[in-house]
């Protein structure tokens, strides 16, 4: 976000502090609790949303240099997307040819830069995902037409800064037309210079919607976080920006009023204002203070899901000492969320297991939530969402 921009949603800010309000939606928005638990609709939203909808994966940073790979199965397939030598991207279905064993996990660099092996029986790959070695291969395959035998390709796509896939073989997508301009808002920040300190995966029982639900307002910092986040941002205080399907939140720091005293050249926004950026339909990123975090939450189950929370920082730590206080730091961060938060929704799911029927309202002033549930139903659209999704 360019310093012109900075300072709007600086003066935005301060005045909604001072007239004790925030961005509100047109009305209040009510769902059936049983949307967080129907094993129905989690077998329509794993299909439509995860496995046949681009995917969000990370800001460019996380893959910076050739061979840098990040593979994941939390969709229903499992995907592998690798920087190539001229820097372009390739994905390819996370199966190795011979019998299927993944070729890497996680944040990895693979062989020389330059090819994957699979761990299985050694098979490989080149970054195109051709198949380019196969031990005892003659006497063992040789009746096999190798070059039918490479990597499965997915569509990949990098925009703005950010990688997204699609899971499903078959489908395609357009990265500028799902980020609809949210990503000019992150960019400036320099985030295309930042560095992966590290990913966090938490499991929780907890429905994948009831979970996202979490970050996408700041009603609940005085009442569950006011020892933490409380005493660093404002509660119940945010302005809402619409992109598609996304939106971006921005929040006042606490201290923010003490801006109005100066003049607007002087203005450290970042110390002041920190965003949450939805990304459809399953990712928040965090701008706070000189950091980014990504939290992506897939769902395991109708009442079950994961969450990698990944950490950006502008430098990584050269020294141990330095390295612990930023671990400790990111450490901190997803206490936070996991302590505070995930107790406390975790007790939530059990009212939804419950099976009592009963509705949840989501309130004016919580318009990301909405937002959220909002374009769920408009992708799902069909009756058992309506009837699930009121
Ligand atoms: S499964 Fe990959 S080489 Fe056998
Ligand atoms: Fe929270």
């Amino acid at each position: 976000m360019q310093r012109e921009q900075l300072l709007e949603e600086a003066r935005i800010l301060i005045d909604l502090v001072e007239r004790k309000t925030t961005s509100l939606a047109d009305s209040v928005m009510t769902l059936e609790a049983a949307a967080y638990a129907d094993p129905g609709l989690f077998q329509r939203e794993s299909s439509e949303l995860f496995r046949n909808h681009a995917q969000f994966v990370g800001p460019s940073c996380m893959l910076p240099e050739p061979g840098d790979f990040y593979a994941f199965a939390d969709t229903g397939i499992p995907v592998l997307v690798v920087r190539r030598q001229d820097r372009s991207l390739a994905a390819f279905v996370n199966i190795c040819s011979h019998r299927g064993a993944p070729l890497g996990e996680g944040c990895g660099h693979a062989k020389k830069s330059r090819m994957f092996s699979c761990p299985y029986h050694g098979w490989s790959y080149d970054l195109d995902g051709k198949l380019i070695g196969v031990p005892f291969g003659n006497e063992g395959f040789g009746e096999l037409d190798r070059s039918t035998l490479g990597l499965r390709p997915l569509a990949v796509q990098e925009h703005d800064g950010f990688i997204f896939v699609m899971p499903n073989p078959e489908l395609g997508f357009d990265a500028a037309q799902l980020l609809a301009g949210i990503g000019p808002t992150m960019s400036g920040f320099g985030m295309e210079r930042y560095h992966l300190l590290g990913i966090k995966r938490v499991e929780t029982a907890i429905n994948w919607k009831l979970n996202m639900d979490t970050f996408h307002e700041f009603y609940h910092f005085e009442a569950l976080h006011p020892e933490t986040i409380a005493t660093m941002s404002h509660n119940n205080v945010c302005h809402y920006r619409q992109y598609g399907r996304n939106h971006s939140l921005s929040s006042p720091r606490i201290g923010i009023e003490a801006l109005r005293g100066q003049d607007e050249q002087d203005w450290n926004i970042r110390d002041n204002v920190s965003f949450v950026n939805y990304i459809f339909p399953n990712t928040v990123i965090f701008v706070v203070g000189d950091h980014f975090q990504t939290w992506r939450v897939y769902p395991i189950d109708a009442r079950r899901s994961v969450v990698y929370h990944s950490m950006f920082v502008p430098e990584l730590p050269q020294t141990e000492s330095a390295r612990a206080e930023l671990e400790a730091f990111f450490q901190m961060i997803n206490d936070v969320a996991v302590r505070e938060d995930y107790t406390l929704v975790e007790r939530m799911q059990l009212a939804v297991n419950s099976g009592l029927s009963r509705r949840v309202h989501i309130g004016r002033n919580e318009p990301g939530v909405q937002n959220m549930h909002r374009q769920i139903r408009d992708v799902l659209a069909p009756a058992e969402v309506l009837r699930l999704q009121r």
